[in-house]
């Protein structure tokens, strides 16, 4: 057997069967299989191992010890300090015009419940002129640069399956008009997939089987790809983060960045009231000083359903994926180290792998577990950690599942309940139903009005302003 360093490495690992075809392969083929071997950190997934699988049958309990509702900065209508809103917003808009803020897309996931073929933020999401995910952040990343007078820096994650096609995507639509110099992707980490006695399994005789390391692979992958850097140099201190599938985003938001800078805070959430019980996000918790998220799948149903003395569901701070992040607590918490590290979580997943005769495996069955990483696991290591409340109309319609709930239609109609609302707000007339959805098709560019202000300020300098009419569209 020829030798190479990593193979020995491997062997006293426990993990030979990594290399078990080396004989067999070609040259780029070893050196592939090679290049993926060195990405993997063999302490660690023995560690995880140990800590995650060995010890139990199943998810390795999440305490739901000491939980409490978390404070929460309520919106001014629903009882919130108007004042301290205002201030907030005042701030953020600084923060905006001295361009300390970055926008931050993660869009590494896989997608496989949409499924969708391709890049998630590739997907067609607009009820008229059918804009990808991208393009709608990309312009109201282009409308806040304006509005504030310094265009933004937009750092976006991809993973390596899908890295080059996002980046050729950008490239063919000539980055929507930003500028392509501040536009930054880097690829997530990857961990290899491991069976349920640790072995590490093969996807086929060449290559190993690795995925995503999850969301909060952001963290560490912002570090290693010299972004924090970048941003340093460039006077960036606080990045607004959001996840690819959610076309309603307020990519930056004023207020939401002011709460996080006022209270001098390390990492900031949005939250939504939950719509029901059963509803499948993740619920903000307090714990002792902490911050922390439970996921919906952690918590038991009758903690779900517990209320309040006017009825409000006790544990109702739904999580929708919005934070703003400090950049020196991503390098810290990237540097990792005692104490500081965020926890790997594991999902077991039907992975297609081989068998020890090459041949190939498709389970029917979970065969092995997937390590990752979630970002919200950044929230108890945050100083002063901020959440604040937001309307789910205006920050929150995301495209997860083909059909259903969170799907395109979904998002597609809460985008015109959106576009409805703001001409309403500009006077205009406009026909919906009783859940606010006008009969017509049309569309707001984000380069146009990305939220009722600025809608109404682009409207009322239309004369005359058009009728409102199917296929409507204002840019
Ligand atoms: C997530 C949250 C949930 C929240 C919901 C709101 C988790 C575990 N749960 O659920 O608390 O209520 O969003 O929409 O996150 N991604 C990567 N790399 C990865 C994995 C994911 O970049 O390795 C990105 C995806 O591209 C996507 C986002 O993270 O933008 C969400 O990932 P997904 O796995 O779909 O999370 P949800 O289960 O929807």
């Amino acid at each position: 057997m020829t030798h190479h360093p990593f193979i020995e490495k491997f062997r006293q690992a426990g993990q030979a069967q990594v290399f078990a075809f080396w004989e067999q392969l070609s040259a780029a083929e070893r050196a592939s299989l090679i290049a993926q071997a060195g990405e993997i950190d063999l302490a660690e997934v023995d560690r995880l191992f140990r800590s995650l699988v060995a010890k139990s049958a199943g998810q390795a309990g999440v305490s739901l010890e000491g939980l409490t509702p978390p404070p929460c900065e309520r919106l001014p209508e629903h009882g919130g300090d108007a004042a301290a809103w205002a201030k907030a917003r005042a701030a953020g808009e600084a923060a905006l015009r001295g361009g300390h803020v970055a926008a931050f897309t993660v869009a590494g996931g896989q997608g496989t419940r949409l499924g969708y073929d391709g890049p998630k933020g590739t997907f067609a999401v607009t009820p008229v002129s059918g804009k990808s995910l991208f393009q709608v952040f990309a312009e109201k990343i282009a409308a806040a640069g304006r509005r504030y007078g310094r265009p933004l820096h937009w750092f976006i994650m991809t993973s390596h399956a899908n890295h080059e096609q996002t980046e050729g995507f950008f490239r063919d639509h000539k980055f929507f008009g930003l500028d392509h110099a501040r536009v930054h992707f880097f690829r997530q980490g990857r961990m290899p997939a491991v069976d349920f006695s640790g072995k590490i399994l093969l996807e086929d005789k060449a290559a190993i089987a690795l995925s995503p390391d999850g969301h909060g692979g952001s963290l560490r992958a912002l570090h290693r790809s010299g972004a924090l850097d970048l941003m340093k140099s460039e006077g960036v201190t606080t990045l607004s983060y959001f996840q690819v599938d959610n076309p309603l985003v307020r990519c930056v938001d004023p207020a939401f960045l002011g709460f996080h800078l006022l209270r001098q805070s390390e990492m900031s959430s949005k939250m939504v009231p939950k719509a029901y019980p059963e509803e499948k996000v993740g619920l903000f918790c307090q714990r002792g000083d902490a911050l922390v998220v439970v996921e919906y799948s952690d918590m038991p149903m009758a903690m779900q359903r517990e209320t309040n003395a006017d009825g409000s569901l006790r544990y109702g701070a739904g999580n929708i994926a919005i934070h703003v992040l400090d950049r020196e607590f991503a390098r810290r918490l990237a540097a990792g180290g005692e104490g500081v590290a965020l926890p790997f979580h594991r999902a077991d997943k039907k992975i297609a792998t081989i068998d020890a005769a090459g041949r190939a495996v498709r389970p029917d069955q979970p065969n092995g577990v997937k390590f990752e990483l979630f970002v919200f696991d950044a929230l108890p290591f945050a100083r002063n950690p901020v959440l604040i409340e937001t309307a789910r109309a205006d920050d929150f319609s995301p495209v997860k599942n083909a059909e259903g709930v969170d799907s395109p239609k979904t998002s597609r109609e809460d985008q015109l309940r959106q576009f409805a609302r703001w001409f309403k707000a500009a006077g205009a007339s406009l026909p919906v139903d009783a859940s606010g959805l006008p009969a017509l098709a049309l569309e707001v560019s984000p380069l146009f009005g990305y939220d009722t202000e600025t809608f109404v300020e682009s409207w009322r300098k239309l004369a005359p302003p058009p009728q409102p009419r199917d296929g409507l569209y204002l840019e």
